[in-house]
């Protein structure tokens, strides 16, 4: 094909494209509620607590995240990305597992599970920990989406340096692209990146290997949005507590239309 033709087709695609886009992003698609960004990325758990006489529990990804990287609770404290799913009990806490693992709420690094702290997570979602949101906003980097930071930036520029393993070392030395062009199944939609190197800042490879992406490239079977707004794929974390799925250009850098968050 010569370049005219090429451009021709690109700009035929483009148009059509956006008006594609407009119809999809504002019509068809139900994109999930986004929360108030103090209240972005928390965990109402209550699995067990209510039914045993106790408020249920508030977790604060916006708390944790600046201490530990998510690969400390998602890998090697084994506590899954689904909330409510995760065996935690009063006794698993104290037997060093889950919230009670050592370099954690022990009682020595983070307050333990003594009287009088159950109040503290057994808040019912009233994030009574003492941690303010305000404080915590005005240290670190903005953002106009989620929780109001910007964590990939607060994490370059070192405002937080959250510890990446209690007692079990990441692997070292395994190769892989650290961009991926991931394009898609129609022609004319903008192809979304995936960058690695920002995802291993947080995350071990076996959080998303091979359970969520398969380990080649363009593998992972019916990768679309619809499944990704079911909260598959990306949406294990965008969705909920990476940055919300709203901010189209974050994955797709060259569409034309964003929708509001
Ligand atoms: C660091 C946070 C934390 C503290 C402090 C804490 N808990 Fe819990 N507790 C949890 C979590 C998380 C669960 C799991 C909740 C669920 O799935 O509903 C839980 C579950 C429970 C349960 C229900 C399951 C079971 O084991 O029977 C009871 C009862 C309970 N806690 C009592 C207490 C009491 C009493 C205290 C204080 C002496 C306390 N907890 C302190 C986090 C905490
Ligand atoms: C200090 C521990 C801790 C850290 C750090 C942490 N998480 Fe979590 N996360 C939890 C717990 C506990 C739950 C609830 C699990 C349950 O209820 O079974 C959870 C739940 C989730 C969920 C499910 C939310 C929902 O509404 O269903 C996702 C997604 C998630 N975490 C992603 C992340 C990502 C991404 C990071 C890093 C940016 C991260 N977590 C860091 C402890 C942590
Ligand atoms: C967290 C990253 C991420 C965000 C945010 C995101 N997308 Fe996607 N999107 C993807 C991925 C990955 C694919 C699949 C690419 C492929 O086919 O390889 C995709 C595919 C698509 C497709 C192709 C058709 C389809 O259904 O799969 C369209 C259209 C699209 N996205 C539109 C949007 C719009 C509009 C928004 C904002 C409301 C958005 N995307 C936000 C990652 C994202
Ligand atoms: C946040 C999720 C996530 C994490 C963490 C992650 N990957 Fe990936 N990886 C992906 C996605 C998405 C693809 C593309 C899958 C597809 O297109 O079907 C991929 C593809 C790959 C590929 C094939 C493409 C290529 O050429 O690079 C390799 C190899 C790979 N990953 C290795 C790793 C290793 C090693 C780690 C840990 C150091 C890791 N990944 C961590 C999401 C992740
Ligand atoms: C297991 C959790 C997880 C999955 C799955 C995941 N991400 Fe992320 N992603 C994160 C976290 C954590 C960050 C750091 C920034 C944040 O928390 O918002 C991030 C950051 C990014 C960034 C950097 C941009 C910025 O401003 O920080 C891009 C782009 C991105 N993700 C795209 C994707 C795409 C595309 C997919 C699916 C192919 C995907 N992610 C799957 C957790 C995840």
């Amino acid at each position: 094909m010569s370049f005219k033709t090429s451009h021709v087709k690109h700009f035929i695609l483009g148009s059509l494209f956006i008006v594609l886009m407009t119809r999809l992003s504002f019509g068809n698609w139900d994109l999930p509620p986004v929360p108030p960004p103090n209240e972005y990325g928390n965990v109402l758990i209550n699995r067990t607590s209510e039914k045993n006489g106790m408020k249920p529990v508030t977790f604060s990804h916006w708390i944790h995240r600046q201490k530990h990287t998510c690969r400390v609770c998602h890998f090697e404290l084994e506590f899954n990305m689904k909330a409510n799913t995760t065996e935690i009990t009063e006794k698993t806490n104290r037997a060093g597992l889950h919230c009670g693992a050592s370099g954690c709420h022990d009682g020595k690094v983070a307050f333990s599970h003594e009287k009088p702290n159950c109040d503290k997570c057994h808040d019912g979602g009233q994030n009574s920990s003492g941690v303010k949101f305000a404080d915590t906003v005005s240290q670190l980097p903005n953002a106009n989406y989620g929780n109001k930071i910007d964590w990939t930036e607060a994490m370059k520029q070192g405002w937080i340096t959250p510890q990446n393993y209690l007692s079990l070392k990441p692997a070292e030395g395994l190769a892989f692209k650290e961009n991926l062009t991931l394009e898609a199944e129609w022609s004319g939609v903008p192809p979304a990146i995936f960058p690695h190197n920002i995802h291993i800042e947080w995350l071990d490879c076996n959080n998303c290997h091979p359970a969520i992406f398969n380990i080649k490239k363009k593998t992972t079977k019916h990768f679309e949005m619809v499944r990704i707004l079911d909260g598959e794929f990306c949406g294990v974390c965008h969705i909920n507590v990476a940055f919300p799925i709203q901010r189209c250009k974050a994955c797709h850098p060259t569409m034309k239309s964003e929708t509001k968050y």
